[in-house]
């Protein structure tokens, strides 16, 4: 037979749905107001979202309205930025330089510039409407942060002196010099797998062991020539750019690579196992050789090859 339950159970229970029917529809009423998700807040009106959304991309989309000359953009730089970068960009004391300092790149102290060294005008639109002139930032207008963006190329002699800087001319400009030298990361994201299961008991936590800059600089003095009759030169070239750095010198216990006793030991696990050992780095007892020797950016091949290289030179 169908019992209906105490009557104060009962209460209790209705009690308890209807907090909970009311909690669900504060929420829901508070998505439906966009409130946000925990009920207060309000939601940005798009005036203020404009405030805040003022990134300009390299492409140009983004910008704002509007035109500047290399004409004007010499008046205003003289008066509001010459002070610091100086007239020609080339920095007044300790302030940066705008200006110059193609080539350089490559040299012991590379003179990085909007010109030598930045990858898009778009940067140079942004920062300048963002950030300059330094004591007074966001103080420009549209028209005014053209000029002088127009203006810094010009000193960079990417422009004439005629140029108008605008969204119709900007994709004659939208790219700088050093564009092509930026390149995407090659290396992968590594991201650390949690243990649901079966750890470790107890970590321990040890260092790494490092590589002083003395320990670099010996290293880097040390290319390896290869030995007559090793012709692998894709393997001497890896191995100058990615191993040597350990293996010349032993740093961090890597046997050395002109160790023949150690490497013929080595070689009693066969090639193969060696090979395989460098990719997927190895922890023995003589240290730790990291995966790829730390440089994930290169192919299996490439590390394959350094090995045999490794073993004819050991030989
Ligand atoms: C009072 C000195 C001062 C004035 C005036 C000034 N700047 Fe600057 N500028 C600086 C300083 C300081 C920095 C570096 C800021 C930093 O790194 O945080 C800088 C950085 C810059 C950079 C980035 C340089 C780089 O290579 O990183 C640009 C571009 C620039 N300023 C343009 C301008 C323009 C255009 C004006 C005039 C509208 C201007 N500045 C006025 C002091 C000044
Ligand atoms: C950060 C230092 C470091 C770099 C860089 C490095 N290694 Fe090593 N490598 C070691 C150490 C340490 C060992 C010794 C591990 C042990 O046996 O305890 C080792 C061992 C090896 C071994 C022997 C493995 C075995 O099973 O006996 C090979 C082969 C090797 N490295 C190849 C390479 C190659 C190829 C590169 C470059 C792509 C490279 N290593 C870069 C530190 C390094």
């Amino acid at each position: 037979m169908f019992r209906f339950p105490k009557l104060y159970k009962f209460k209790r229970l209705s009690l308890i749905v209807l907090l909970v029917a009311a909690f669900a529809t504060t929420v829901v009423n508070a998505k439906v107001k966009g409130v946000g998700h925990y009920g207060y807040g309000k939601v940005a009106t798009a005036e203020e979202i404009a405030g805040w959304d003022i990134d300009i991309r390299p492409d140009g989309r983004g910008l704002p309205p509007g035109s500047g000359s290399v004409e004007d953009g010499e008046i205003l730089y003289e008066d509001q930025c010459a002070s610091c970068h100086g007239s020609f960009g080339e920095g007044v004391g300790k302030y940066p330089v705008l200006a110059g300092g193609e080539g350089t790149l490559t040299e012991e102290r590379p003179e990085k510039t909007v010109g030598s060294f930045w990858a898009h005008t778009s940067t140079l639109f942004d920062y300048i409407r963002r950030a300059m002139p330094f004591p007074q930032p966001a103080s420009l207008s549209d028209e005014e942060t053209y000029a002088i963006t127009a203006y810094v190329l010009y000193l960079n002699d990417l422009v004439e002196d005629d140029f108008v800087l605008s969204q119709d001319t900007w994709d004659e400009v939208a790219k700088l010099p050093n564009n092509s030298n930026f390149v995407p990361d090659p290396r992968p994201d590594t991201q650390a797998v949690r243990c649901m299961k079966d750890c470790k008991k107890e970590v321990k936590i040890v260092s790494e062991p490092t590589i002083t800059a003395e320990e670099v600089a010996a290293a880097d003095d040390t290319i390896v020539k290869a030995a007559a009759g090793n012709e692998n030169e894709k393997g001497a070239s890896v191995y100058n750019g990615a191993c040597a750095v350990c293996h010349n010198s032993g740093v961090a216990g890597a046997p050395k690579l002109d160790d023949k006793a150690t490497w013929k030991a080595r070689l009693a696990l066969g090639e193969a196992t060696l090979i395989k050992h460098a990719i997927e780095g190895f922890q023995g007892d003589a240290g730790m050789m990291p995966p790829k020797g730390g440089r994930m950016d290169l192919s299996d091949e490439d590390v394959a090859a350094a090995v045999k290289f490794m073993l004819a030179e050991a030989e």
